[in-house]
């Protein structure tokens, strides 16, 4: 059992916590904001993830986690992890500023021997910039990166791929691999920047992926083929594999346009420009637009005033997270075009960027509704029977930009159906 504090209880923060705890060691959670850190010492989760309130819970019941707004708790601890966020700054970079000014706050609380280990996702050097800041040698600081997906994040924290220690001596990535012994999974040993750069490859890669797989769906539907047989059966080769082969909207979240312009622009800082990350990019935007573009075969080139509905608006489904999210990308583009919008989520009722009202229920949000466009693949919409809705619609046009509907069943309730890749 360790005596381990995490600053910074944000998603990742507060699912490494709670794991860690669970796992049987003795974790404080440390946040600057007060308001959620009273939450937490009474079990409630701030955030919308899977099983985390119900752990949380078990582990505050079991006293093998408490929560602080006082940096001075971490003083008895021998691991420290950092869970700052490290935001998109406005030329594409990543701002640290969050994480260096968590190390100057806990620099006179380190214990000697301790290890401080980086978990946020930080850009290239960032481990060499906190041990000169630290300047303590006996204080080894570790590279861990985070691989924990939402709405899935405790589940990837006990059943993770790998779990990847870069360290710059041997004692401290065994004491790390040591807090994680009771988990079964291959660890992956390096140097810090190695680790570091672990993490921006992987997203960056499958949001690449993702970004052919888009392009891929747009090629196979314009030429009449269908891109779900092709995808599967292009994911049968093992060297491709299934995973992260299916078309949307594009790609969002906090993660893959951060990490993915933070390594272009590292890449390109260092004059060796990755020419797949600004295309994956350039790509993204264009899956946003195809959307509109098909809203305009549905219903003309002149959408203003057209009533349309949106299903979704979490950049992916089980999430309540709506940064970054190509839903939301998509329907500013609407607005744009001057459509008159409708919006139903089942989880999320507010996004700060829009200023439109998000409909209660599925029925308010497709009253009177000139074509439904499902953009968040959330279970529930797939359950739903179109011919018990249909006489709501004042025209039956529907884009399943996720690929999740039952198309024979909406063309059957009398539906103008587009799909996405078909
Ligand atoms: C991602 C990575 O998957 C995690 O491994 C990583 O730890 C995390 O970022 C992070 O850096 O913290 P996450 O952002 O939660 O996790 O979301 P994903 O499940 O990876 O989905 C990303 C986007 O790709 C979503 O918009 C999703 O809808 C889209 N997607 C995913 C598709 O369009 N098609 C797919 O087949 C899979």
């Amino acid at each position: 059992m360790a005596k381990i504090a995490v600053i910074g209880v944000g998603y990742v923060g507060l699912t490494t916590a709670v794991g860690l705890a669970n796992l049987g060691h003795e974790v404080v959670g440390i946040d600057v904001d007060a308001e959620k850190i009273n939450k937490l010492k009474n079990g409630t989760s701030p955030i919308f993830e899977k099983d985390l309130e119900k752990f949380l819970k078990i582990e505050i019941d079991k006293k093998s986690i408490k929560f602080s707004t006082n940096y001075e708790d971490t003083k008895t601890c021998d691991s420290i992890f950092l869970c700052l966020p490290t935001p998109q700054l406005s030329d594409g970079s990543a701002d640290i500023s969050y994480v260096i000014d968590a190390v100057k706050k806990l620099k006179d609380y380190l214990k000697p021997n301790s290890n401080l280990i980086i978990k946020s996702t930080v850009p290239v050097n960032t481990a060499k910039k906190i041990i000169d800041l630290i300047q303590d040698n006996s204080i080894s600081v570790v590279s861990n990166p985070e691989f924990l997906r939402e709405g899935n994040a405790l589940a990837d924290f006990f059943k993770p791929d790998r779990i990847v220690i870069g360290a710059q001596n041997q004692k401290a990535k065994e004491e790390v691999a040591k807090l994680y012994s009771s988990i079964d999974s291959e660890i992956i040993f390096t140097d810090n920047i190695s680790a570091e750069i672990i993490k921006y490859a992987s997203n960056s890669y499958l949001a690449i992926r993702l970004s052919f797989v888009n392009e891929l769906a747009a090629y196979a539907e314009n030429i009449g083929a269908d891109a779900t047989q092709i995808l599967n059966a292009m994911g049968k080769d093992k060297r491709i594999g299934q995973h992260f082969l299916k078309p949307g909207p594009g790609w969002g979240g906090m993660c893959f346009p951060k990490d993915v312009n933070e390594f272009k622009s590292s890449a390109e800082n260092m004059d060796q420009p990755i020419e797949l990350l600004n295309a994956a990019l350039l790509s993204n935007a264009k899956a946003h637009a195809r959307i509109v573009n098909k809203a305009k075969k549905l219903l003309g080139n002149n959408l203003d005033n057209k009533n349309i509905t949106v299903w979704g608006l979490a950049f992916k489904a089980n999430t309540d997270d709506t940064r970054f999210s190509p839903a939301v990308s998509v329907v500013q583009l609407l607005i744009k075009e001057g459509c008159n919008l409708k919006a139903f989520d089942p989880v999320v009722k507010k996004v700060e960027e829009l200023s439109m009202k998000i409909e209660n229920s599925i029925e308010a949000s497709i009253e009177n509704s000139d074509l439904l466009i499902v953009l968040t693949e959330w279970d529930e919409f797939s359950k739903i029977n179109p011919k018990s809705i249909s006489a709501k619609f004042r025209q039956k046009n529907i884009i399943d930009s996720r690929n999740i509907l039952d198309k024979k069943l909406w063309q059957d309730a009398g539906f103008n159906f587009l799909g996405n890749g078909s």
